[in-house]
């Protein structure tokens, strides 16, 4: 149990002071009923809130999944580009939001946008082995050689080494459309391993973090909470 006024201000969109003329011009109801005393202690798990008739989120941390466009940078701020953050409706916005993981400003799909360092680092971390699924769309036809190295750990340009990754053809056209699962997440990481075995990444979409999939409801730019449940998807292997 915790002071209304104090969990309000702690979701970093109104000061203390604002929350409290908010709650004295009864703006805020707690469980149906208009409450004027910034100090009643409430239940995040259990009481429902709303601001101006919109139920408010009360928990420690939120988890937003985004259909990422191209065109926008995975950011929090940026002065010269719209950001993954930018687009994150008023109602999920909070103060210290960013994406856990990047996706370059060209590729589309799934960035999960979130306030919890402690999680970003624990879906982030290779040690941890939590794969995130991509569709490619590619210059050239793999030969077996090509999956073979690229799944048994290829070696960059640049030297780099990387682990273990899973490659799958969906579409064996003349430019083929890959299905790849990696669990690090370095810079250009899915191009740069293409480009190793001589080929060239036309297009990418990231399908899937852990066993948690894009929800295909959301329109390219558009964001949804997502529940307790989900994330344990993300987690678990
Ligand atoms: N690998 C890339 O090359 N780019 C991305 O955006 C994500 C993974």
């Amino acid at each position: 149990m915790e002071r209304l006024d104090k969990i309000l201000a702690s979701q970093g969109t109104l000061s203390r002071k604002e929350v409290k003329e908010i709650i004295r011009k009864g703006r805020i109801t707690l469980n149906g009923n208009v409450v004027k005393d910034s100090s009643v202690k409430i239940d995040e798990n259990k009481d429902v809130v709303t601001l101006d008739g919109e139920v408010l989120s009360l928990k420690k941390h939120i988890y937003i999944m985004l259909n990422k466009p191209q065109g926008i940078i995975s950011a929090s701020d940026s002065d010269t580009d719209e950001t993954v953050v930018d687009l994150v409706p008023e109602e999920l916005f909070r103060k210290g939001l960013f994406p856990a993981g990047r996706l370059d400003k060209d590729t589309t799909g799934f960035v999960l946008i979130t306030d919890d360092g402690d999680f970003a680092h624990r879906i982030l971390s290779p040690k941890n082995h939590i794969f995130k699924t991509y569709i490619a769309e590619l210059q050239h036809k793999l030969s077996d050689d090509d999956i073979k190295s690229l799944e048994n750990g290829i070696v960059l340009g640049d030297g780099t080494e990387l682990k273990e990754s899973k490659v799958e053809v969906i579409e064996d056209t003349d430019k083929p459309l890959v299905r790849i699962q990696i669990c690090e997440g370095k810079y250009h990481q899915v191009k740069r391993m293409f480009a190793a075995t001589g080929n060239k990444v036309l297009t990418l979409h990231r399908e899937k973090m852990g066993e948690l999939y894009l929800d295909n409801n959301l329109k390219p730019g558009e964001c949804r909470e997502i529940t307790s449940d989900e994330l344990v998807k993300i987690i678990s292997k």
